[in-house]
């Protein structure tokens, strides 16, 4: 029985064009490139410029994956935009995103799931084309994170940056196999009791103010790779298959140690694990995004290779994607 997939036509990525590296905060708060490298692999971030806001990270972002589909921002009639840092508490971004390529039908909405933002956002979108709601999506992960931060703690201010990822999905008919193209099968979670361990201290409703990222670390990293190692073991058993049969592993990049001990938990050789966070430092709902674009980009994810994706955020929130590219 053939099944509706909805397949990744194309993927595309933006980083603001200055780049802070360890050594530049090594030079304004108490910490050391090798502290930052050995704790979580990261070099350098990018920061958006004055004036650059989520939207235009996100459209450039959605520009370079409607270019790689080769297809015309006109045939899009849904775009999911995940972040945690809008241009504004409402609209929505996406519709900013909308209007700047120029489209005036369908729908268009943001998604808040944090780090985890993109696989919500793609999961959201995959069940939209399926039910046949929508024909072609826009998912988008962006962030300023910059503007979340607060630059005297060096607990967190040196871990993220700012950025935007884009693919391009369509709904199409496919045979029903697990050899099909296209999302195979999403996994989302969430719990709320551990609310206070990642959060921004601000929002409308509260301090009428936009508030600054909190992190308790260490609680973060203690849960981090039991719970997506879990939702992982989900999404291959859903899937049929095992960690041997992934031909990459496009993990949320976060943190270098994280990524390595879930990869090592799973059984996923290290060759198979797609790593950019040494170049761009955890950019939330962007990461994943990212990731896909530069291993796309370099020639390593090629069509009919079977891809797992995962995050975890605050929420805490987490989820995994598995699809044949
Ligand atoms: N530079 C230098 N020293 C720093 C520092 C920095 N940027 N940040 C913290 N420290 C210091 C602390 O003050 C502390 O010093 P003390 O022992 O004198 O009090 C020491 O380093 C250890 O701090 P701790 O927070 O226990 O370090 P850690 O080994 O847990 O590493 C993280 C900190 C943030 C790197 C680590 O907890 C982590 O990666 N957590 C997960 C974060 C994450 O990925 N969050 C996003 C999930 S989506």
């Amino acid at each position: 029985m053939t099944a509706i997939r909805s397949v990744v036509l194309g993927c595309g990525s933006y980083l603001p064009q200055q780049v802070l590296t360890n050594a530049d905060l090594a030079a304004r708060i108490d910490t050391s490139d090798e502290w930052i490298v050995q704790r979580t692999g990261i070099r350098e971030r990018h920061i958006a410029a004055p004036g650059e806001f989520t939207s235009h990270l996100a459209i450039n972002a959605a520009k370079a994956a409607l270019a790689d589909a080769g297809v015309e921002a006109q045939s899009i009639d849904l775009i999911v935009l995940a972040t945690s840092t809008p241009d504004n508490t409402f609209p929505a971004t996406a519709v900013a995103v909308q209007h700047g390529l120029g489209i005036h039908h369908g729908a268009a909405f943001d998604l808040q799931a944090v780090c985890s933002g993109f696989i919500f956002a793609l999961a959201t979108a995959d069940n939209f084309l399926r039910s046949g709601a929508f024909k072609r999506a826009l998912v988008i992960g962006a962030e300023t994170f910059s503007r979340i931060l607060d630059w005297s703690d060096r607990g967190t201010c040196v871990l993220f940056g700012d950025g935007a990822g884009a693919i391009v999905l369509e709904a199409q008919e496919q045979p029903g196999l697990s050899s099909d193209r296209g999302v195979l099968t999403t996994h989302l979670r969430s719990d709320g009791s551990h609310k206070t361990k990642l959060f921004v201290d601000g929002g409308p409703s509260t301090t009428q103010t936009v508030g600054h990222l909190r992190m308790e670390g260490r609680e973060v990293f203690k849960h981090a790779v039991g719970m997506i190692t879990d939702v992982v073991e989900d999404a291959l058993a859903r899937g049929g298959i095992t960690a041997r049969d992934l031909d990459w592993f496009v993990p949320h990049q976060a943190n270098k140690r994280i990524i390595d001990a879930s990869a090592r938990k799973l059984g996923i050789p290290e060759e198979k694990v797609v790593v950019t966070v040494h170049l761009h430092g955890n950019t939330s709902a962007a990461s994943v995004p990212l990731a896909l674009g530069a291993a796309v980009a370099d020639g390593r994810i090629r069509q009919g290779d079977l891809v797992l994706l995962e995050a975890m955020g605050g929420g805490f929130t987490w989820g995994a994607v598995l699809l044949r590219w």
